[in-house]
């Protein structure tokens, strides 16, 4: 006989019960960690599937508000609001964008009307409303213009706090933008309009079916927006980033996308320690979308897994298109 020497710790030890198991889990997934992102459109009683988001639609204002009592009832914290612009009101200078009788404005102001328990995110940025499907104002040469963009992101910023938004959320990764938003913010006495920075938003193809349901996919004039958005090799910047926006301003800070880029979550964490959010984007989706509906992956459990590692790496929530389905899972 082999004499074994054992270690003193046996880390399987508490591993050995799900009461143990539970008592000396480091991070905690709950529904208060979970904002459901949604796409609006016009008219009432309107539905439509989105083809690379199975499980998705998008919903006119009337659905949306049934859905987001749905939400609030479930637990979910909030929702961050994407219109869905039709081509005739797209423009090259995005007027749209700040029309206070815009889909957005319109959305935000049915919602606190009549889910005032749910929080209000809106997007702020260009791309809905520009017929180039850019986040900015372009160009002759299609460059986005930094600074003229940033004149527009005020306005439509200011319109969806006057509409009630309990948060804007510059996703559009223009220079400067937050400090510009604040500043507008403070000076109409939108003192608690807080403030979701898109800080580490990465020139990403995990985009893609979010682009479909916005239906921005097609036109987007150049073809990508790496101009403006980060470059998916960097993660010193992206802290970079964060910094500005963190001293421009911004409550909570994003990283987008989520589950490929939790490095960037958790340096922005340990670096920072302010609220950090991350977000699942629709590519993340559809393919775990496409490996469920294949029998591939367990649905119920891979949902949990996934959102779990957001919490494990420092997140403090998570934007994620399966919030509801998540939700039902942790309160049932
Ligand atoms: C646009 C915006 C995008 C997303 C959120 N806001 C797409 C883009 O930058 O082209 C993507 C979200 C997702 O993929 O789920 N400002």
């Amino acid at each position: 006989m082999i004499e074994r020497q054992f270690p003193n710790s046996r880390l399987r030890r508490l591993r050995s019960n799900d009461n143990l198991r539970r008592l000396v889990a480091e991070s905690q997934l709950t529904v208060n960690d979970l904002i459901y992102p949604m796409f609006v459109i016009q008219g009432s009683n309107q539905t439509q599937t989105i083809p690379s988001m199975p499980g998705i639609e998008r919903v006119s204002i009337d659905l949306l508000v049934k859905e987001a009592r749905q939400l609030a009832d479930l637990g979910i914290p909030a929702i961050a609001l994407f219109p869905v612009t039709p081509m005739d009101k797209k423009s090259e200078c995005a007027s749209e964008a700040y029309n206070p009788e815009g889909l957005a404005q319109r959305a935000v102001r049915e919602l606190k009307s009549q889910v005032p328990d749910i929080a209000v995110i809106t997007d702020v940025a260009l791309d809905p409303f520009t017929s180039h499907g850019q986040d900015g104002l372009i160009d002759s040469n299609g460059y986005v213009m930094n600074d003229a963009t940033i004149d527009v992101l005020v306005k439509q910023a200011l319109s969806h706090a006057e509409a009630g938004a309990d948060v804007v959320a510059p996703s559009d990764m223009m220079d400067g933008r937050i400090g510009a938003i604040r500043a507008a913010l403070e000076s109409a006495q939108y003192n608690n309009t807080a403030i979701m920075a898109y800080s580490a938003k990465y020139a990403s193809h995990y985009y893609g079916p979010f682009r479909d349901a916005v239906g921005s996919a097609g036109n987007i004039k150049g073809g990508n927006k790496k101009t403006y958005q980060m470059d998916f090799a960097n993660s010193n910047e992206a802290l970079q980033e964060i910094a500005m926006d963190i001293s421009e301003g911004a409550d909570m800070v994003m990283v987008k996308p989520g589950m490929p880029y939790l490095d960037i979550v958790q340096r922005c964490k340990q670096q920072f320690g302010v609220p950090t959010f991350a977000y699942q984007v629709s590519g993340e989706y559809a393919m775990h979308k496409a490996a469920f509906d294949n029998g591939w992956l367990d649905e119920v459990q891979v949902i949990i897994e996934s959102l779990q590692a957001f919490k494990r790496a420092g997140a403090d929530g998570i934007l994620t298109y399966f919030a509801k389905q998540a939700a039902q899972l942790l309160t049932r």
